[in-house]
Parts: C-alpha cells; structure tokens; sequence
C-alpha cells in the first residue's frame, strides 16, 4: 500500500507506506535538511501539516520537545500510513 505526499512548492510525491517524511523527500531530491540524521535530536526536519493529518503516522513522544505548534511534525520520525498528506517544509531555528 502507498500513499501521497504533496510537498508545497515541490510537487506530489507517491510514498510507499511507512517510509518517513525525510526518507520520501530525500529519495525524491526534495531539500527537507537533517541536522541529527534522522534520530528526532533537532528540529531541521520539521514540516508543517497543511492537510491530511490522518494519512500520517501519530505524533510521537520524541517529536514535541522540537515542535511549537500543533500542525507540526518531525519529518524523519513521521511515516505515510496511507492517503494524501499535504506538507511545508518548517524547519526550526
Ligand atoms: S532530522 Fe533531526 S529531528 Fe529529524
């Protein structure tokens, strides 16, 4: 099963399910950044959710300290679980 992910200003992206934010945009040569490589210790990765909360994995533990709102996500620990999300990247400073 797959998923989509629109990433604002850099186009539609298909995701097989499970695979992170980060993975799909790096595979997809989208410039989503990684200070800490993936392991939820910065917030360079971050996105804001514009649409389609539901088609992404739930916010875990790990990602709050690195978030200030509420339609934000860290994009190396959030997954594609099915559907269409629409993203922006938001990186921290
Ligand atoms: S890449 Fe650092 S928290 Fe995601």
């Amino acid at each position: 099963m797959s998923g989509r992910l629109v990433v604002e200003g850099h186009g539609t992206l298909d995701v097989p399910e499970g695979t992170t934010l980060l993975e799909a945009c790096e595979d997809a040569g989208v410039p989503m950044e990684s200070d800490c490589g993936g392991c939820a210790g910065c917030n360079a990765c971050r996105v804001r959710v514009i649409a389609g909360a539901d088609a992404l994995s739930p916010r875990l533990d790990e990602e709050v300290p690195f978030l200030d709102q509420d339609d934000q996500r860290l994009g190396c620990q959030c997954t594609v679980v099915g559907g269409t999300a629409h993203i922006a990247l938001d990186p921290g400073l």
